[in-house]
C-alpha cells in the first residue's frame, strides 16, 4: 500500500480498519491526508479477504476538524477548484466503494470531517460527536460533497439550516436529524461499529455490492433506468452461487456461508 504517515489500516479478520491520525491538527485534512485517504481505500478495495471497512479519526477528540485551514488560506480561484475537485474525487470513490463503509465517529466531525462522514454508507457516533459545516464563518462553503449530500440525507431544509448557520450539533441532535443512524457511549463506539459491520459482512457480498450500487444509482437515474438496473442486478444475483447457498442454508436451517461469487 506504500508508505502513508497519516492514516492507518489495520485488520479485524474481514474488517479493515481504516484510521485517520493526526492528532495535533485534530485530524484536519491537508491535501496530503486526502491523498492518503484515497490510497488506503485503494489498497482494500480489490482485496477480496476484506469485504468492509471503518473510517474513524485517531484519538479522544475529533473524527476529522475539517479541511486544514492553514492550507485553505493559500487557495485561490484556480487552486481552489482543484482543492475542492481532489477532494470531491476520493469522498465520491468512498461513496461508491464497493464494499460497505461504515464511519465511526467519536469527536468533531466538522466541515470536511463532517462531508467524509457523509460519503461513508453508515454513520454511527459516540455521545462525544459534534458535527458541523462551519464554511460559511470561513468565507468559504462546504466543498468536497456536503452541500449535496447532507441535502440528500436529512432534507432540504434542515441541510439549508446547518450549512448557513454553521452551527455544531451534538449526537442526539444529529440523530433527530438523520445525520447518524445510531449513538452509543465513547467507549462502546468501536465495539458497536464492528457488530455493525460483521451485521453487512456476514451477507452475500455480491448482494450487499449491487444493493448499494442501485440505491446509490437511483439518486442519479430516472426510476425506469434505476428500475431496468435493479432488475438486472437480481438477474444477475440469481446466477451466482452465493444465492443458492443463501436460499440453501435458509431451507437447511443453518447459517450461510457467502464465497462473494
Ligand atoms: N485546520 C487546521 N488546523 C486545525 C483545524 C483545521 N480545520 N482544526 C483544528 N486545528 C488545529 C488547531 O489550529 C490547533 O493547532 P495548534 O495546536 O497548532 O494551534 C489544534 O488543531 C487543536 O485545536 P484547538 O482549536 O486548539 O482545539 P479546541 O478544542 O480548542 O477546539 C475546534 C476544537 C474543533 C472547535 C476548533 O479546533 C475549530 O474550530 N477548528 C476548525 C473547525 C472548522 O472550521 N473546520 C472547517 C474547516 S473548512
Amino acid at each position: 500500500m506504500g508508505d502513508l504517515t497519516y492514516i492507518k489500516v489495520e485488520r479485524d479478520d474481514e474488517l479493515a480498519i481504516i484510521t485517520i491520525d493526526r492528532q495535533d491538527k485534530l485530524n484536519a485534512l491537508n491535501s496530503e491526508v486526502v491523498r492518503e485517504i484515497g490510497q488506503a481505500f485503494d489498497g482494500v478495495r480489490d482485496d477480496d479477504s476484506v469485504r468492509g471497512v471503518i473510517l474513524t479519526g485517531a484519538g479522544e477528540k475529533a473524527f476529522v476538524a475539517g479541511a486544514d485551514i492553514g492550507e485553505l488560506a493559500t487557495m485561490n480561484s484556480m487552486t481552489g477548484v482543484d482543492v475542492s475537485r481532489s477532494g470531491q474525487d476520493v469522498f465520491r470513490a468512498i461513496e461508491l466503494f464497493p464494499k460497505p463503509v461504515i464511519a465511526a465517529v467519536g469527536g468533531y466531525a466538522l466541515g470536511g470531517g463532517c462531508e467524509l462522514a457523509l460519503a461513508c454508507h453508515i454513520r454511527i457516533a459516540s455521545e462525544k460527536a459534534r458535527f458541523g459545516l462551519p464554511e460559511v464563518g470561513l468565507g468559504i462553503i462546504p466543498g468536497y460533497g456536503g452541500t449535496i449530500r447532507l441535502t440528500r440525507l436529512i432534507g432540504l431544509g434542515r441541510a439549508i439550516e446547518l450549512t448557513l448557520t454553521g452551527e455544531m450539533v451534538g449526537a442526539e441532535k444529529a440523530q433527530t436529524l438523520g445525520l447518524v443512524s445510531s449513538v452509543v457511549a465513547p467507549d462502546a463506539l468501536m465495539d458497536e461499529a464492528t457488530t455493525l459491520a460483521r451485521k453487512i459482512t456476514s451477507k452475500g457480498p455480491v448482494a450487499v455490492r449491487l444493493a448499494l450500487e442501485s440505491m446509490y444509482r437511483a439518486l442519479d437515474t430516472a426510476t425506469a433506468d434505476a428500475l431496468g438496473f435493479e432488475s438486472s442486478a437480481f438477474g444477475l444475483l440469481a446466477s451466482t452461487s452465493d444465492m443458492k447457498e443463501g436460499m440453501q442454508a435458509f431451507l437447511e436451517k443453518r447459517k450461510a456461508e457467502f464465497k462473494g461469487a
